[in-house]
């Protein structure tokens, strides 16, 4: 079980950020996810000129771990200049894939903060309410 170190997660988001694609927004994102046999996956947001096509940070990083395998994930850490917290999207994507796991947010400042997963996303849709007894 790998040991969670904020300050090592941080280094990995602040370097996935410089390689942002943010022409748009010009507000670059990284995100680094530890696995729980201590692998650190980055993502960097990905905007496109169809906007809404654009690929948070956090999703990056979940993508990249996921397709090589993983499955269980102990922390995320969220780089910005200013301390961005996920996206609504991301919470739910983050809940599913990573379950309740503590997301550091880090900006430009020091400014630290810690949420959990679950406490971001309250009385969360998920794969429970897809089992056929849960069905109504
Ligand atoms: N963004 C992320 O990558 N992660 C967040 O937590 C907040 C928002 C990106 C999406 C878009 O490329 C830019 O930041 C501005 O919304």
């Amino acid at each position: 079980m790998a040991a969670i170190k904020p300050d090592v997660l941080k280094q990995h988001a602040q370097k996935a950020a410089t390689f942002s694609h943010s022409p748009f927004s010009k507000y670059p994102v990284g995100a680094a996810l530890l696995t729980e046999d201590g692998t650190i996956f980055e993502g960097c947001n990905i905007e496109s000129s169809s906007y809404g096509l654009t690929v948070c940070a956090e999703r990056n990083a979940i993508a990249a771990a996921v397709v090589k395998g993983h499955t269980k994930f102990k922390a995320l850490a969220v780089y910005s200049v200013n301390g961005a917290t996920p996206c609504g999207a991301c919470r739910q994507v983050i809940w599913d894939i990573c379950g309740n796991i503590p997301i550091y947010i880090f900006s430009e400042n020091n400014y630290s903060k810690m949420y959990f997963s679950g406490d971001l996303l309250p009385a969360p849709f998920d794969n429970t309410k897809l089992e056929k007894e849960n069905s109504e």
